[in-house]
Formats: C-alpha cells, structure tokens, sequence
C-alpha cells in the first residue's frame, strides 16, 4: 500500500515536471498551432450563438446555457500565446499585435468581458437581453479581427 502510494506521488512529481517543462519550452509554431486551436473552438462554440440576435438562427435557451460556459473559459485561454517570441512565426496575426501589445491586451480583456456577461444571464430567460449579449460578443470579436487578423 505505502509503496503504491509512492510510486503514485514520484509519478504525479515526474509528469507535473515533464508538463512544467513543456510550458516552458513550447515552441513558437506550437503556440500559434494552440492560440490557432482556441480560436477555432471559440468559433466552434460561438458560431451557433452568433445568428441567434437577427433570428438567421432559431433562439435556444439550452444552447446558450451550453455555449456560454464553455466560451467563459475558452475566452482565457489564446491570449498566453500572442508572445514576442511568436512574432516571426507565419500565421494570420498582423505584426501589429507585438508593437501595439496593451491595446490587443485591452480588446481581448473586453472581449472576455462580453463573454463573462452572457455567461451571467444566461440562466435569466431574459431573451432580449440575452441576444444584445450576443451581439456585443459578434462587435467584439470583428473589432478586434479588422485591426489585428490578416483578412481571411
Ligand atoms: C482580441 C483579439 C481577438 C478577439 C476578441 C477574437 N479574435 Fe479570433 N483571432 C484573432 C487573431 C489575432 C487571429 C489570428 C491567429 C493566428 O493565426 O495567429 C484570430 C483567428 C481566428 C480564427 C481562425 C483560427 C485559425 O484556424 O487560424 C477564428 C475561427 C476566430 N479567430 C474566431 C473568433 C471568434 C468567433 C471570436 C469571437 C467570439 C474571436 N475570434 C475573437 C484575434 C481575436
């Protein structure tokens, strides 16, 4: 049993290490691959939301409830890898970004604002309220798309 229970804590030591090591070391084509992935996914879980507000999609309250909270978190999750080290990694960040890294920093927090406050009322049945949310996330990911993501 006490062995068991060592062997358990070195191997939990060995992997947390291993995963601190990762994180120190991730490779800038990594990082965009990762920031790249939680774009998408935000996307992923956005998309269905997103025609909800002009009635192109029809309104669902449990996929709001659904989609709102996996986008509270998903909306943390790309900034850490916008680093300077990514800077001459090819992908679709505009240079932009590096020089003008508090106001990127400024709309991705705003953006996780929007996001936060949908999380919020999304159990409120307050469906007006709600779709503004909506639109105000949609604002917030296009502001930031025209001034630091080359055009798709
Ligand atoms: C604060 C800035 C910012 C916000 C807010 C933002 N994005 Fe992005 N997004 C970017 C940047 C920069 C890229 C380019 C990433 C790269 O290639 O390095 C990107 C790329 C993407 C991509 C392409 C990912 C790929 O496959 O390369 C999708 C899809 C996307 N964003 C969806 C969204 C959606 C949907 C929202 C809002 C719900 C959103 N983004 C909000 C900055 C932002």
């Amino acid at each position: 049993m006490k062995i068991n229970h060592l062997l358990f804590s070195l191997s939990f030591l060995i992997l947390s290490t291993q995963a601190g090591l990762v994180f120190a070391q991730a490779k800038p084509e990594v990082l965009v691959k990762q920031r790249q992935a939680g774009m998408q996914m935000i996307g992923k879980y956005f998309g269905p939301l997103s025609g909800m507000p002009s009635g192109k999609a029809p309104y669902k309250a449990d996929v709001v409830i659904r989609n709102a909270a996996f986008l509270e978190m998903l909306s943390k999750m790309p900034w850490d890898g916008f680093t300077e080290a990514t800077k001459d990694t090819k992908s679709s960040t505009l240079p932009a970004v590096f020089t003008e890294m508090n106001k990127f920093e400024e709309k991705s927090r705003h953006f996780q604002s929007t996001v936060d406050k949908l999380a919020k009322i999304s159990k409120s049945g307050d469906e007006a309220g709600i779709k503004a949310a909506i639109g105000e996330i949609g604002k917030s990911c296009a502001d930031c798309h025209d001034s630091y993501r080359v055009k798709p």
